[in-house]
């Protein structure tokens, strides 16, 4: 069967493939990450903290499929935000990946000990180098992400945060598109919790498509959202990826619109995680 065509979305000059494959706690995932190549996924989400750069790099190499058709993201991390620091985490990416530049490149979390004024410059010194075409934050709130394309003197094209239909994103997600940012959503199968949802479950089954499936058809169909699931199964890989040929109804959208709860969020890191919008 031909690999389903993937829509992209614009901002600020990136074109960014609609859904990505995740690939935190993939560890050792060439053969994976090829796998997901060879379905049809063309944005693959990596990060210097997940160790998966290297099995990306080899996934990616192994499949055969030429780099320019590949969307590649990865994160500096909240350790490294200092400026000097910031060049050679970017720079050791760039190596374990084995490739020239990347097509996004984040910042992986703020630092409360470190003013955003030290890893914005050094985002921006990395497109202009050439090593990330496109630069990005996540997990900021709005105050901050207002600060970060104040300090910027490249755009910023997408904000990275976690995302699904447990936790109510409505503020940022409209500041991002306000702002003409995409929205990446992490986390998008709530990491298996919304698998068990009896809502997604009866919308699944009138639809005749898999509760995944409609987890992810949710938040591609709020239109500046690009979810990115991780699977280690084909089977699974390519389900979430056929979510392109149905349409959920406004009912179906707001029904699961109002599965939102108080606890809904996953990653919550303390020290870290900053105020919330
Ligand atoms: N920027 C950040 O701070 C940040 C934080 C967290 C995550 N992320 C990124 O976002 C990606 C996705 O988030 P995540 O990995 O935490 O969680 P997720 O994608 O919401 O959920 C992954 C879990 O769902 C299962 N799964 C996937 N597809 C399925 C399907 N069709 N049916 C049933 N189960 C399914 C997977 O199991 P199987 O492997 O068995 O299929 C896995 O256990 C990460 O991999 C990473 O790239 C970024």
């Amino acid at each position: 069967m031909a690999p389903p065509s993937i829509p992209t979305l614009s901002a600020h000059g990136a074109d960014m493939p609609a859904i990505g494959f995740g690939t935190s706690s993939l560890g050792d995932c060439g053969e994976i990450v090829a796998s997901a190549l060879s379905l049809g996924y063309r944005h693959i989400d990596t990060a210097w903290k997940y160790g998966t750069e290297r099995g990306v790099g080899e996934g990616i190499r192994a499949s055969g499929v030429p780099r320019n058709e590949i969307f590649l993201t990865t994160k500096v991390s909240h350790e490294y935000l200092r400026a000097d620091d910031f060049a050679r985490s970017v720079e050791q990416s760039l190596k374990t990946l084995g490739v020239d530049f990347v097509d996004l490149l984040l910042v992986h979390w703020p630092n409360p000990e470190i003013p955003l004024s030290e890893p914005i410059p050094a985002l921006a010194k990395a497109k202009r180098q050439g090593l990330a075409r496109h630069i990005g934050v996540a997990n900021f709130n709005i105050a901050m992400l207002d600060e970060a394309i104040r300090l910027c003197p490249e755009p910023l094209v997408n904000l990275q945060a976690e995302y699904h239909a447990h936790l109510d994103q409505t503020k940022l997600t409209a500041a991002c598109r306000q702002r003409g940012l995409i929205f990446t959503a992490y986390c998008p199968l709530g990491r298996g919790r919304l698998l068990r949802d009896p809502v997604l479950a009866d919308i699944a089954a009138r639809k005749e498509r898999t509760l995944a499936q409609i987890a992810l058809r949710w938040l591609i169909q709020q239109g500046n959202i690009v979810p990115i699931p991780r699977s280690s199964n084909a089977a699974r890989m390519a389900e979430n990826l056929n979510v392109f040929d149905f349409a959920l109804t406004d009912e179906e959208m707001a029904r699961i619109a109002a599965l939102k709860r108080p606890d809904g969020r996953i990653a919550n890191p303390a020290g870290r995680a900053p105020d919330w919008d």
